[in-house]
């Protein structure tokens, strides 16, 4: 029988690894002949460590299942898949979470061992990699720009045509492909479950910008908070070294590609882009101004392509499977899936891979199961801590970059946290100008001092002194800070504030 218990940070930290030795210890005093195989986790997380038997013909589910409960479970017949345990939760492939999701990014994840070239393989893995092998690079570059995906690190930018301009770039230098897995974002995990639990999938996707842009060279910036992460990472990429995926001559084909895992510098801000190839340099995280574009002038002022770990991630589906065939989901001008990311006050959190046009209000109540507290929710910020607060009357707003925009939101990486009725909206204004003061790299004035200036207004209003002339002046900071600052740092940060000021006015004065 083939066991699998869960190996990535979310089950780690809840105790897998001690799951899956007990598992392993009772097989053994029973005689029992299992496999116990650490795949990546599906997703959901609030019935992890989600243990799965493997059937034959489908995998059944326990979960959560915490260490104590393991005895109990080998007891009740787990190991034999059998159904008489609270915990028992059926063919896991049936649980309406899983069912209703559109996975083609996420659709190995939880299903391998992430460390399994073979496994990789044998679920469609390198098939994109192949294809683009056979193709011109200006033929990879096209199959994204068919497939209309735009950049999943936030800003949407088109990575086809990011691509084309460093693929126009003279073909004789240097260039490099840089990933940003600097995934720095409040409630965002979806780079990490990909690194943890499919890091051949990255590995892929990297390379083949590799090839679509004559670039030899990439690295991946990766959060240093994510040490599971790095260790997958580095591992994977030594296995895809010794079976030809990288090196000197990729598969065979004369072209080279390198990769290397750089640990990143603990700060939120290095995960702007220019501030990020800073830091790859050996320099403090300092934003630099644009232009020029790192597609232009990036690392070491060569052309370099930065795209986010899901942007990456999505194009191995794109060069096995065709452009259109991705861009055949979503809506309007936002094609393909976005893995969503549900967390805070939130009774069932993980991840949910859906074609855009799917609801908030979905998401958090069909997916989300509403608040884990059981109290009515009352704010979602979707996007990080950058973007605005979205009161209930926005929730029937479809998945879709340009109507979150056209209500002045965002979906950026595709995090969504929720808030209940005990939350303090006032105190959640005051936060993001705290955080930007925190985490500004400190080059322009608007973010610099205007974060601190943000706080000390927000802190009189809040104090009642002068509420009416302190709120005057909290627009116009907001606006100066949105209209001068040289990058989203102090430029965002206003969001969440404005949307406080327009949707919660109460809790600001209270
Ligand atoms: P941006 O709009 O300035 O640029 C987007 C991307 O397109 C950049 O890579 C830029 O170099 C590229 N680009 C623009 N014009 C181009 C052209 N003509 N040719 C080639 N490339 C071109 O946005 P930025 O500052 O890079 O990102 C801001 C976003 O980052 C925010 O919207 C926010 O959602 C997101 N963010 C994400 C975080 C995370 O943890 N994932 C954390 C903080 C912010
Ligand atoms: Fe640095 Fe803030 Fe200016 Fe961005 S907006 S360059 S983080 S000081």
């Amino acid at each position: 029988t083939r066991i699998y218990v869960p190996c990535d940070t979310t089950a780690l930290s809840l105790g897998a690894d001690d799951v899956a030795t007990l598992i392993e210890r009772h097989a053994r005093e029973l005689g029992v002949d299992i496999t116990l195989v650490r795949n990546g986790s599906r997703g959901l997380f609030w019935l992890e460590p989600l243990v799965e038997v493997d059937t034959g013909t489908g995998r059944v589910a326990y979960g959560p299942v915490e260490p104590e409960d393991v005895a109990g479970l080998v007891e009740a017949g787990m190991l034999e898949a059998r159904p008489e345990h609270e915990k028992y939760l059926g063919n896991i492939e049936d649980h309406p979470y899983l069912k209703r999701q559109q996975r083609l990014t996420f659709a190995r994840i939880g299903l391998t061992d992430p460390l399994s070239i073979d496994d990789y393989r044998s679920h469609a893995g390198f098939d994109g990699l192949e294809k683009a092998l056979n193709l011109e690079p200006q033929g990879i570059v096209e199959e994204v720009k068919a497939s209309g995906l735009r950049g999943r690190g936030g800003a949407a930018f088109p990575t086809g045509i990011k691509w084309q301009t460093v693929h126009d770039e003279p073909w004789q230098q240097q260039k490099y492909i840089v990933c940003n897995a600097d995934e720095g974002d409040s409630g965002t995990f979806a780079d990490r479950l990909v690194m943890e639990c499919d890091p051949f999938m990255l590995i892929e996707g990297m390379t083949i910008a590799g090839l679509a842009v004559g670039a030899t060279r990439g690295f991946i910036y990766l959060r240093s908070e994510y040490p599971v992460a790095h260790r997958i990472l580095d591992e994977a990429i030594r296995r895809a070294e010794a079976d030809g995926y990288l090196g000197e001559d990729v598969r065979g084909s004369g072209r080279a590609f390198h990769l290397e895992v750089r640990l990143a510098a603990g700060a939120y801000i290095c995960g702007e882009e220019t501030s990020m190839l800073e830091s790859l340099e050996g320099k403090r995280g300092l934003v630099r101004a644009k232009p020029p574009l790192p597609a232009i002038k990036g690392l070491f002022g060569q052309p370099t392509v930065v795209n986010n770990v899901l942007s990456f991630a999505a194009v191995p589906f794109i060069l096995s499977r065709g452009g259109q065939a991705y861009a055949d989901y979503g809506m309007g001008k936002s094609r393909g899936t976005l893995p969503i990311q549900l967390a805070g006050n939130i009774r069932r959190g993980g991840l949910i891979e859906l074609a855009f046009g799917v609801t908030l209000r979905d998401i958090l109540e069909d997916f989300g199961g509403g608040t884990f507290s059981g109290r009515p929710m009352k704010a979602v910020q979707v996007g990080g801590p950058l973007m605005a607060y979205m009161p209930e009357s926005q929730w029937d707003t479809p998945m879709d970059y340009e109507a979150f925009a056209a209500l002045g939101a965002g979906i950026g990486h595709g995090g969504v946290v929720a808030f209940d009725d005990t939350v303090d909206m006032g105190e959640q204004a005051r936060f993001a100008m705290e955080f930007c003061t925190v985490e500004s790299c400190g080059k322009c004035t608007p973010c610099r001092i205007g974060s601190v200036r943000g706080v000390e207004v927000i802190d009189r209003i809040r104090a009642g002194e002068n509420t009416d002339a302190n709120l005057v002046l909290l627009e116009d900071l907001c606006e100066t800070m949105v209209d001068g600052s040289l990058c989203a740092m102090g430029g965002m940060t206003p969001f969440p504030v404005q949307s406080v000021m327009k949707h919660f006015p109460d809790d600001l004065t209270a």
